[in-house]
């Protein structure tokens, strides 16, 4: 299949020059793939990636077809397959996909446009990943030796299971932190104030309530005094470390709402590094090189 569903395939030096390409483009661009035509179908809901995907090829000069799964067939029981099949048919030259099923991909063995994945249930977001990779590269110019741990909603995270084995191929030492419910041991665990004393990177992560099949096992301010970025833990943090999060932020459930733009944060520059990034790998696989 042609397009990027995953970055398990991708060798180290292939990332590598994907967010050298980014950096390059977020110096400048031109609307190289004028007479393109892409769409977004997203199943699940998304502020930051589908509109990323739209501005990356809008950005590129490809035209977006717009799609909205609520008012399309796949209300009269349309499968992924045939939306997808129906889009190829129009004639065009990709598609980014969301969808709440783990590797929904599989069922596209037969399409021969690119497929670029925004996200499929809890397992992989190789875009968010190649931008949270492309923000920590730009702030220490390398990987290697860097401290990083994810903490939060480990278990229903995506972002978490797609950054903690491409961190690792890239030497970065990954840990993972948070309630145990939420520990699916997919990384080795180091206690939340230790990460923050010794941390370069401090990934927090969403608690995905709207994945929980079982209610959290505490309030929603008894998760912010145990598990919760405030300002008394951002002043412990290393001088030289800075604060991620995917988003969207539950404010004052995993993050305090005076850390979200707090001088440590990088979360709006990860929002801006996604449109650079989407844009290499969409230009890399037009272009044969992914
Ligand atoms: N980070 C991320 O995937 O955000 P959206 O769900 O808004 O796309």
């Amino acid at each position: 299949m042609r397009g990027l569903l995953t970055l398990h395939e991708l060798k180290e030096d292939k990332i590598q020059e994907i967010i050298n390409y980014a950096l390059k483009l977020k110096g400048g661009f031109s609307k190289k793939y004028v007479g393109k035509k892409m769409a977004t179908l997203f199943f699940e809901n998304s502020t930051r990636t589908q509109y990323s995907f739209q501005v990356a090829m809008m950005n590129l000069g490809i035209q977006v077809v717009g799609f909205n799964a609520s008012v399309s067939s796949v209300q009269k029981g349309e499968t992924l397959y045939d939306t997808v099949r129906t889009f190829e048919s129009l004639g065009l030259d990709g598609v980014a996909i969301r969808s709440s099923e783990d590797n929904y991909f599989e069922k596209l063995k037969n399409i021969k446009m690119p497929i670029f994945n925004g996200g499929d249930g809890a397992s992989n977001h190789p875009t968010q990943c190649l931008l949270d990779l492309m923000t920590i590269y730009e702030e220490y110019g390398h990987f290697k030796g860097l401290k990083v741990c994810m903490i939060g909603d480990i278990s229903h995270s995506r972002v978490a299971h797609g950054n903690i084995d491409i961190m690792q191929r890239l030497g970065m030492e990954v840990y993972i932190s948070g309630p145990e419910e939420y520990n699916d041991g997919s990384a080795k665990y180091m206690d939340f104030d230790e990460a923050i004393k010794t941390c370069d990177v401090i990934m927090m992560l969403r608690v995905q309530f709207e994945r929980h099949k079982e209610k959290m096992h505490m309030t929603e301010a008894e998760y912010f005094a145990k598990y919760g970025l405030d300002n008394k833990r951002v002043a412990a943090m290393k001088d030289t470390a800075i604060i991620m999060h995917p988003a969207p932020v539950n404010r004052n459930i995993e993050i305090g709402d005076d850390v979200v733009e707090c001088s440590k944060s990088r979360i709006y520059k990860q929002m801006t590094n996604g449109v650079y990034v989407r844009m290499a790998v969409i230009s890399m696989v037009l272009d044969g090189d992914l």
